[in-house]
């Protein structure tokens, strides 16, 4: 996609930012904020929610992404993550992002503790990646 406008990319920041004060993490005490840029130009928030059967918890990527899914999108154009020390988002979420977003898609690590940004694409996140196109006949 052709680079994020300065006004898109600070609403998806402000966004996760947002969610992040939702994360249920009573577990971790680490909480996750993610906003997700969908086709149909929203923005869907999400928050980490973890559970005390500790596998059943679900990461903020994939809530927020699995919100935008869920309202009839079918890509995300790009991604915003908000922690406390800049964290990057884990492999399960890298391979979810790579099933609905390009490899030039964005994804924008904030730490909340000092501001600081970092910009990725997808394709640095997740080099040599499989995804939807290895399982097409054509
Ligand atoms: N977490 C996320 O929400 N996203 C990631 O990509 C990394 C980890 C959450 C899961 C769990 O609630 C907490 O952070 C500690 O792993």
């Amino acid at each position: 996609m052709d680079a994020l406008t300065g006004e898109i990319r600070k609403l998806l920041i402000e966004t996760a930012q947002h969610y992040m004060k939702n994360s249920y993490s009573p577990y971790s005490h680490y909480p996750v904020g993610a906003a997700a840029l969908a086709e149909d130009g929203l923005v869907y928030g999400g928050t980490n929610i973890e559970n005390s059967a500790y596998p059943s918890g679900l990461c903020a990527e994939r809530v927020a992404i699995n919100k935008a899914i869920s309202e009839g999108n079918r890509k995300i154009l790009a991604l915003a993550v908000v922690t406390r020390n800049g964290g990057s988002p884990c492999g399960a979420c890298r391979q979810v992002i790579r099933e609905f977003a390009s490899l030039e898609a964005p994804i924008i690590l904030v730490n909340s503790e000092d501001g600081a940004e970092e910009e990725f694409t997808l394709g640095d996140l997740l080099p040599r990646s499989f995804g939807p196109e290895d399982l097409s006949r054509e």
